[in-house]
């Protein structure tokens, strides 16, 4: 039987996570599959730290060397994120010949032509599915099951707490301090939660899933990104009301052979299957020419779902005869600097004749056609009134143009959400 060496990168909550995953299947595995797996050394910053898991001390090096350049391990696995220092120790094993399986979004979408061209020299193989949506295997579908498709659009919800932020928000009318710091005391959301609800998260990750949906690498800085700070508990409510769900969304299209990554906070209507895809779970909706529409849901985190994409990445890589790459072309994507799609558009505007007239003409003059159009009274701002828009498709740049042009002294507190999925 094929025995593969592993050397793990960390040994926090998702190192342990594979730890306690490989003791519980390894015989298992090892019957179906034909492969059994040796967990050979451990690069920790404690070897003393408690674990929650009986892990020999014996495997514990705090030396990067020990793991990196000793040819007996034939597998590196990284679950220690961030981009530094585990770049640097990715493509050190890949260009020692390792084959790498990593969780890490940031460090792969940051360092994807490097990884890509040290595992292409050095013939080691990549894997990375759970570097996107934890244990749905959203990689290994588009890269590989769906291969035969020309895919059109993937829209997602990849990260699961500003979608846990978004769902409490919908559901109880809170504020996003209020859920946010709710977040942060039962441990759903990191002290420091920048990384996710900025949206930084969500680039990473569509920035790998739009590269292997489009054959074209999709820089990280390429991808628009707005996050859920400014989202008004008025705005969910007044969507809620005309159908609409509000979701930190996820959306790469080919259109016209440019393609469009952007990460904000878009609504869907609630007859929409991402419309239900509440709390902490994610969801991938792919669109294929001949495929159709398809949608991806489960566990995006945690220890054990991620765990799950890791193993089943290295049982791949250690059955594999040789490592397959994804079909990325050299040429560099085309990015799109406007896009279309249908607005709702909520403004705080002077309740007096003639200012509705106004409004829709500035619109119409920048070819932004309105669907529908909501009016409501304000208690307690005399002589003002909310009015919410919802645009047909236009372009984006298009509806800017028109906002630009309104008197502020007419219409305050504009915001402007995309709307997705008719
Ligand atoms: N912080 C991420 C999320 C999980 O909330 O989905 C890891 O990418």
């Amino acid at each position: 039987m094929k025995r593969t060496r592993i050397g793990f990168l960390g040994c926090g909550n998702i190192g342990c996570g594979v730890y306690r995953l490989l003791q519980r299947q390894g015989k298992r595995i090892e019957e179906n599959e034909g492969v059994s797996f040796e967990i050979a050394r451990i690069l920790v910053r404690s070897k003393t730290k408690a674990r929650g898991v009986e892990i020999p001390e014996r495997l514990f090096t705090t030396e990067p060397q020990d793991v990196l350049d000793d040819e007996r391990i034939d597998v590196v696995m990284e679950f220690m994120g961030g981009e530094e220092p585990a770049a640097s120790y990715i493509l050190r094993a890949l260009r020692n010949g390792k084959t790498v399986v990593t969780a890490n979004k940031m460090a792969l979408a940051t360092h994807w032509d490097e990884m890509i061209a040290a595992a292409r020299e050095s013939g080691a193989g990549l894997y990375y599915e759970a570097s996107v949506c934890g244990a749905i295997p959203i990689i290994r579908a588009i890269g590989d099951s769906l291969q035969a498709n020309r895919i059109t659009s993937v829209m997602g919800i990849i990260n699961g707490t500003t979608n846990y932020i978004l769902s409490r928000m919908s559901r109880e009318g809170a504020s996003y301090e209020e859920v946010l710091s709710d977040a942060q005391r039962l441990g759903l959301a990191e002290p420091d939660p920048t990384a996710d609800v900025e949206g930084y998260d969500a680039a990473y990750k569509l920035s790998i899933l739009s590269t292997l949906s489009f054959h074209r690498h999709v820089p990280v800085e390429c991808v628009y990104r707005e996050g859920i700070t400014n989202v008004t508990p008025l705005d969910v409510r007044l969507g809620r009301e005309m159908g609409l769900t509000l979701k930190l969304l996820a959306v790469a299209k080919e259109e016209e052979g440019r393609v469009q990554a952007r990460v904000h906070p878009t609504f869907v209507p609630d007859t929409h299957p991402l419309a239900s895809v509440n709390g902490a779970f994610n969801a991938v909706y792919v669109d294929g020419d001949a495929c159709d529409e398809m949608m991806f849901y489960g566990r995006g985190a945690g220890d054990m779902p991620t765990a799950s994409a890791l193993v089943s990445d290295l049982i791949k890589a250690a059955r594999a005869e040789r490592h397959a790459l994804p079909a990325v072309g050299a040429v560099p994507c085309e990015m799109a600097d406007d896009w279309i799609c249908e607005h709702f558009v909520r403004m705080q505007v002077s309740d007096e004749p003639g200012v509705l007239a106004v409004l829709a003409g500035t619109f119409a003059r920048h070819g932004v056609s309105i669907a529908s159009m909501v009016q409501k009274g304000e208690s307690g701002t005399q002589g003002r009134a909310q009015l919410i828009f919802l645009t047909h498709k236009a372009s984006e740049r298009a509806v800017r143009s028109a906002l630009a042009e309104m008197d502020g002294s007419t219409v305050s507190q504009v915001s402007v959400i995309r709307v997705e999925g008719r």
